[in-house]
């Protein structure tokens, strides 16, 4: 009879849609938290294994949504590209990204904190950002060069750097030239640097307060210091700390530096708010070990707004992933291993 088979054949049919239905509800994970960006170092790309396991993994362990923000041609702009042009490649780029409309987390790995913060103080119309995660960032500037290498761009960038720093030819052609602090040449520093000096609203007379407003709208502001980091010269700059005008030492906490007693950019408010996450962890420049990202960067990206949250099953595809952790782990990928190599 045909009637008979074509009932079983629909019901056989549903009976499918509804398995495939409660299946996908089962695998697909569920994300709760708002969406974060990752801004590589210098000389990293998007596309390199560490910076794609990094973001992955902060992913998965905060159920939120991570994205690599890549500006230009990645490793080769980062180097050359002048900060000020990153970041407003970089603010188009999220202006543009409508999974970010209803706010999103920065995460900046070493040089990308300062495009991070450019976002955040300069970005015109840019979706609101809610908690800046910094890695290893060169906030009050750096009074070194970075180590870079024997490939043909360090030899170009060296003998670009046996130039004025401060002249306009490397102001234009090497990004570390932006945040580069000899603290015995601030008058040249303050002259023709054309990056920190606005980023801090460091110079008097031109400070913009919208940066501040901007800046301290921030809801949590995590500073990472490297305990063994020797690529930030000093390595207390990613804690706002540094050298006073005109001497290398000593070396100033954030605290007693004009940047936070005068409030140029927000970060006392921030800090009188408890806003601010003093954090020290052992390691080299961006060494951070995946414990320490669990305890230290996981709860700012996890979901905030519902803190009645119940613990509920994990889903199969979480049980998935734990076990492959598991077995990464397992294989010697472990806990106090660093996923990204020491890049400025
Ligand atoms: C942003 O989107 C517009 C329109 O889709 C496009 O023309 C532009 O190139 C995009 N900009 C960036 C930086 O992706
Ligand atoms: C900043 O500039 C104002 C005038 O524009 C001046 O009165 C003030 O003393 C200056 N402050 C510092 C610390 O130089
Ligand atoms: C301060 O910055 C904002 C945002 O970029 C800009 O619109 C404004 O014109 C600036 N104000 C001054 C006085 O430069
Ligand atoms: C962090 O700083 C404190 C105080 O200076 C120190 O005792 C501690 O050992 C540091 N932690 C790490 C992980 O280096």
């Amino acid at each position: 009879m045909f009637f008979p088979t074509m009932a079983s054949l629909s019901q056989s049919t549903s009976f499918l849609i509804i398995i495939i239905f409660v299946f996908s509800f089962i695998l697909i994970p569920t994300t709760h938290a708002i969406p974060f960006i990752v801004l590589h170092g210098i000389g990293d790309k998007c596309s390199n294994r560490g910076i794609t396991q990094f973001t992955e993994l902060l992913s998965d362990w905060s159920n939120s949504q991570g994205y690599c923000l890549e500006i230009g041609h990645g490793s080769w702009d980062s180097w050359t590209m002048p900060l000020s042009e990153q970041t407003s490649i970089a603010c188009e780029k999220v202006k543009n990204m409508s999974e970010l409309g209803e706010g999103y987390n920065i995460i900046g790995l070493s040089q990308g904190n300062l495009i991070g913060r450019g976002i955040i103080e300069f970005c015109d119309g840019g979706p609101p950002v809610r908690n800046f995660i910094s890695l290893g960032g060169p906030h009050a500037g750096t009074a070194s060069i970075p180590f870079c290498g024997s490939a043909l761009i360090c030899i170009l960038l060296d003998s670009l750097l046996k130039l004025e720093i401060y002249s306009n030819y490397v102001q234009e052609h090497l990004a570390p030239s932006g945040y580069l602090k000899i603290p015995t040449a601030m008058t040249d520093y303050l002259e023709g640097c054309r990056f920190l000096p606005k980023l801090n609203n460091e110079i008097n007379g031109t400070r913009n307060s919208t940066y501040v407003e901007r800046f301290a709208s921030l809801q949590n502001l995590v500073l990472i210091m490297f305990e063994d980091d020797t690529v930030l010269i000093p390595k207390e700059t990613s804690w706002f700390g540094y050298y006073p005008y005109g001497v290398f030492d000593p070396i100033l906490p954030a605290q007693e530096t004009k940047l936070y007693k005068e409030d140029w950019i927000g970060l006392k408010s921030l800090d009188e708010a408890g806003k601010v996450k003093f954090i020290n962890v052992s390691g080299n420049h961006l060494q951070i070990s995946k414990s320490d990202m669990k305890k230290y960067m996981v709860p700012y990206l996890e979901d905030q707004t519902s803190t009645e949250q119940t613990v509920t099953e994990p889903s199969s595809y979480e049980w998935f992933s734990r076990l492959w952790y598991l077995f990464e782990d397992l294989i010697g990928l472990n806990e106090d291993q660093s996923l990204l190599h020491t890049m400025f």
